[in-house]
């Protein structure tokens, strides 16, 4: 039977209680994690989000009709206890924060009571994520969890502090609105009032934080959600939160220098870790020759080589080939995996070819010195020779490569490099790794759509120096265009944004984008943009990325309070659902497909 609080008042979190309350009389609440009956004596261990306290049930202290409620009590009740705080009789228990006293409880109430939960309210459970997210208000309570909410809300409180001490102005921009330029697909909603029409909810607040620079507000900060609708993965959400700003009259060195004692800030008083400034900066190019990815994880070296000027005439077909069709052949050194079973090479083959290589070749140099290989027998003695000595190569090493476009080769050996240290147990979690990648191309060939698209978006900066080329070779244009790589996840990106109407216009031309659809689309920005726009930059971070890392966690559904799962659905609300027909009929919507259970 549940009781009412009526009458106490809570006066510690569970885990705020310490020797130092020793003697006191305390009130704590909260849930039942345990309890244990030892004859005259009723353990119960109590928590909240602070923590576990143990509650201790003598009938002498509590009464019988107490002491009898007390051995009622079942996990995930929710009680409220007052007692003495007292240093432990028994053992102190050193894995708990409270654990060298305990409260001998004086009055007991039930404030209500739980039916059996589907998994343990523990940390580390291997409980099914599905069966989590469906019962996500239960497993929002597991320690693990609560940690990972707690310091994202510190995360989020701490940042505005900064950035308001930093001279930033903390403003909301709409959620229904036009499409924004980031090219995932809009999530739309209807208008009952302009049928046939619908907002876009924003994919990031990119031209509002633009028109607020115009607007003159010339330090914008926002934690701001935003929507895409893309193919999830473990670091992508449909809905997810930016820390978003903007800057005015600065350049790329003003923001960089702002987000980097930002996020020493945050990593000294969130994980109490030095971030050591200035943090390096590789250009895109480097980052892609380096390391095959625009996203480097630095933690470990086993960087890309190319070899292609010493192979570009070997008897090998598969790498020559790959050079006459303009592409490259690099590789990697593996240090001391040379004696890997032939099994194990294969599922690395297979491995590549789910990054869109054709074949993966191998040098596997074993311990004795001799060398077994999948193309030996293409090459003279020499080649190999060369080959092995430009990957620095040594007995027990196992060099792995991949001929073919720069794009693919890239995207192999960026993929294998950081699977193979994964397997190495290289990957430290507590090793924080941090990069600038600037200098990005602007744009980037699309085949689908057969012309160039932005690679960051179409408001984004050229190089001085590349601008005039912006015609002659869009594919050589750089942008001023920056993103912060954490352990090889992109944190946040951003860009210097053109404030010009004739570099505007003349990035449009080359996105091939017509005046009127420029017009259309971006219109009201380009309108703003004729009555003074002030030189600026931004850059926004994924703040569930940024906090999955600190948290140590693998997937960013562990540190959103109530995420999505891999097909954008809810498993807790069970959304997007059917609604009534009378809905859609105000929207004047008609629905065509539907999904057939
Ligand atoms: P961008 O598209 O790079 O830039 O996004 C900024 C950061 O947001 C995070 N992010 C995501 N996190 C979770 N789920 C997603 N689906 C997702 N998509 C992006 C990433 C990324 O670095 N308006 C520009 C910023 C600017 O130029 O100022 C923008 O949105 O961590
Ligand atoms: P093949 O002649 O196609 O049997 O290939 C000989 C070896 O080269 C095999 O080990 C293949 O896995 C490897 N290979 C094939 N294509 C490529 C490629 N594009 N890059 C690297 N190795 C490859």
């Amino acid at each position: 039977m549940a009781e009412s609080m009526v009458g106490l008042k809570r006066t510690h979190r569970c885990a705020e209680v310490s020797a130092a309350n020793a003697g006191e009389t305390v009130t704590v609440m909260g849930w039942v994690q345990t309890r244990r009956n030892l004859g005259a004596l009723i353990f119960v261990d109590l928590r909240d989000r602070s923590g576990i306290v143990q509650l201790v049930f003598d009938e002498n202290s509590i009464g019988k009709e107490g002491f009898d409620k007390a051995y009622t009590l079942r996990n995930e009740f929710v009680a409220a206890a007052v007692g003495t705080v007292q240093k432990r009789s028994g053992a102190v228990n050193k894995n708990l924060k409270t654990g060298d006293i305990e409260i001998v409880v004086t009055q007991l109430r039930i404030l209500s009571e739980s039916e059996t939960p589907p998994f343990p309210i523990e940390e580390n459970i291997n409980t099914k994520e599905e069966l989590r997210l469906k019962h996500r208000c239960l497993d929002l309570r597991r320690p693990d969890i609560q940690y990972n909410i707690m310091l994202r809300s510190k995360v989020a409180t701490l940042t505005r502090a900064f950035l308001a001490n930093e001279g930033f102005l903390e403003i909301e921009t709409p959620m229904l609105t036009k499409s924004t330029p980031e090219g995932a697909r809009d999530y739309l909603v209807p208008s009952r009032v302009h049928p046939g029409k619908f907002y876009a909810l924003p994919q990031s607040p990119q031209l509002f934080k633009q028109m607020l620079m115009c607007a003159g507000y010339d330090r914008y900060m926002q934690i701001a959600r935003c929507f895409r609708d893309e193919d999830l993965r473990a670091d992508r959400q449909p809905e997810f939160t930016q820390i978003d700003m903007e800057l005015s009259f600065v350049d790329v060195d003003d923001v960089i220098d702002v987000n980097e004692r930002l996020l020493a800030y945050l990593f000294k008083e969130v994980l109490d870790v030095e971030v050591e400034l200035p943090i390096r900066r590789i250009s895109w190019q480097e980052a892609m020759d380096r390391f095959g990815s625009d996203k480097p994880d630095m933690r470990f070296g086993m960087e890309l080589k190319d070899i292609t000027e010493i192979v570009k005439e070997c008897g090998f077909g598969v790498f020559t080939g790959a050079i006459a069709a303009g592409g490259s052949v690099r590789g990697i050194n593996v240090r001391g995996q040379g004696a890997m079973p032939r099994k194990k090479i294969d599922a690395l083959v297979d491995f590549a070819k789910g990054y869109g290589a054709k074949g993966l070749a191998y040098i596997a140099i074993q311990e004795d010195g001799t060398v077994k290989s999948s193309f030996a027998k293409f090459m003279s003695e020499e080649e190999m020779k060369s080959v092995i000595s430009a990957l620095d190569g040594e007995n027990g090493d196992l060099l792995l490569f991949a001929a073919d476009s720069n794009k693919i080769v890239w995207n192999v050996l960026g993929a294998l490099r950081v699977e193979m240290a994964q397997q190495m147990g290289l990957l430290k979690k507590d090793e924080y790794c941090f990069v600038w990648v600037t200098e990005f191309p602007q744009f980037e060939w699309s085949d689908e759509e057969q012309r160039f698209v932005a690679m960051h978006h179409p408001f984004t900066m050229p190089m001085d120096e590349d601008i005039d080329n912006l015609e002659k070779d869009p594919g050589s244009v750089r942008a001023k265009a920056y993103d912060i790589v954490l352990n090889g996840t992109e944190i946040g990106g951003g860009s210097v944004r053109i404030h010009q109407a004739d570099v505007q216009e003349r990035m449009f031309k080359a996105l091939g984008m017509t005046e009127e659809s420029a017009r259309e689309k971006f219109g009201f920005l380009l309108d703003a943009f004729k009555y003074g726009v002030p030189p600026h930059a931004g850059l926004a971070y994924g703040l569930d990325r940024l906090v999955m890392l600190m948290a140590k966690c693998d997937s960013i559904r562990d540190v959103i309070a109530f995420p999505k799962v891999k097909d954008a659905s809810c498993l807790l609300t069970n959304a997007p659902d059917v609604v009534e027909d009378k809905q859609l009929e105000e929207l004047s919507i008609n629905v065509t497909k539907s999904e057939i259970e």
